[in-house]
């Protein structure tokens, strides 16, 4: 039987992306000038929008990950005086580590992360150290985000804004995953994913673009300009 138009659509948009699909180049992420206490109110702000109580935001393994995270990320890149960086970056590593063995997550401190992040669940969950997510993304359990690929086009993906990432997921290689992107659950993503797309499967195809704009919910998201720019341009 041969496909929906709309489906047809996005399967013939999917071919014909580039490799380096056109991202917004994060252009709100300011790790570096975004104190790490106001990152970790951000975070938790998140996990309010989506409903959760404040005992259960205490308790989630993936809030512990983030908050360490954002306190290490500080330790190396913006400690005053400069000299105590080196063992900040000492104790940041441990805490990292203790971290990981905890809870199975890994957000190395070197990876650009911008405001808002939201890890719902427990469960393995492994960012890159050279990647960059943009704001507002979420990552649903066991999903990986890493390095692949060789020669020039090794690295690690782009993530842009609002961009959910579902549970066992894995998105590798020098990719970009346009904002508002939907990377259903089980899906393998090793091209870049254009903004709105909603893939799934192995390996993922585009089925829509509708976009995350249903999954990923944060304080304020009705009036940020951006996100109605981009649920506007949905086709
Ligand atoms: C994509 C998603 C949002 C469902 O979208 P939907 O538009 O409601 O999809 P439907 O349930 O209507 O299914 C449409 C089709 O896609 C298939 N499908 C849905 N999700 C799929 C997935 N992740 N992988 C492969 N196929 C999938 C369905 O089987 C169905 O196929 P059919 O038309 O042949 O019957 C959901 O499947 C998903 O992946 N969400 C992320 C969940 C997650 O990770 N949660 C983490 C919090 S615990």
């Amino acid at each position: 039987m041969s496909a929906k138009p709309a489906e047809a659509r996005a399967r013939v948009a999917w071919r014909a992306a580039p490799e380096a699909a056109p991202c917004a180049p994060l252009p709100r992420v300011r790790p570096h000038h975004t104190p790490w206490w106001t990152h970790i109110r951000l975070d938790f702000r998140r996990y309010r929008a989506t409903g959760d109580s404040i005992g259960t935001i205490l308790l989630s393994q993936g809030f512990w990950a983030s908050s360490v995270y954002r306190i290490s990320r500080a330790a190396i890149t913006g400690a005053r005086p400069a000299f105590l960086r080196r063992p900040l970056q000492v104790l940041a590593t441990l805490a990292q580590k203790l971290v990981e063995i905890v809870t199975g997550i890994c957000i190395p401190a070197k990876c650009d992360i911008g405001e808002a992040l939201y890890i719902g669940h427990y469960g393995a969950i492994i960012l890159p150290r050279h990647g960059r997510i943009g704001h507002n993304c979420s990552f649903a359990q066991n999903s990986t985000i890493g390095v692949a690929g060789t020669g020039e086009n090794r690295g690690a993906p782009t993530i842009g804004n609002r961009v959910f990432v579902g549970a066992h997921s894995v998105v590798v290689g020098k990719i970009t995953i346009g904002e508002d992107a939907m990377i259903c659950a089980g899906s393998i993503v090793t091209r870049s994913v254009p903004p709105r797309a909603v893939v799934m499967g192995n390996p993922a195809r585009v089925v829509s673009y509708e976009g995350s704009f249903d999954h990923v919910l944060y304080d304020g998201m009705e009036i940020d300009v951006d996100r109605s720019a981009s649920k506007e341009a949905r086709t």
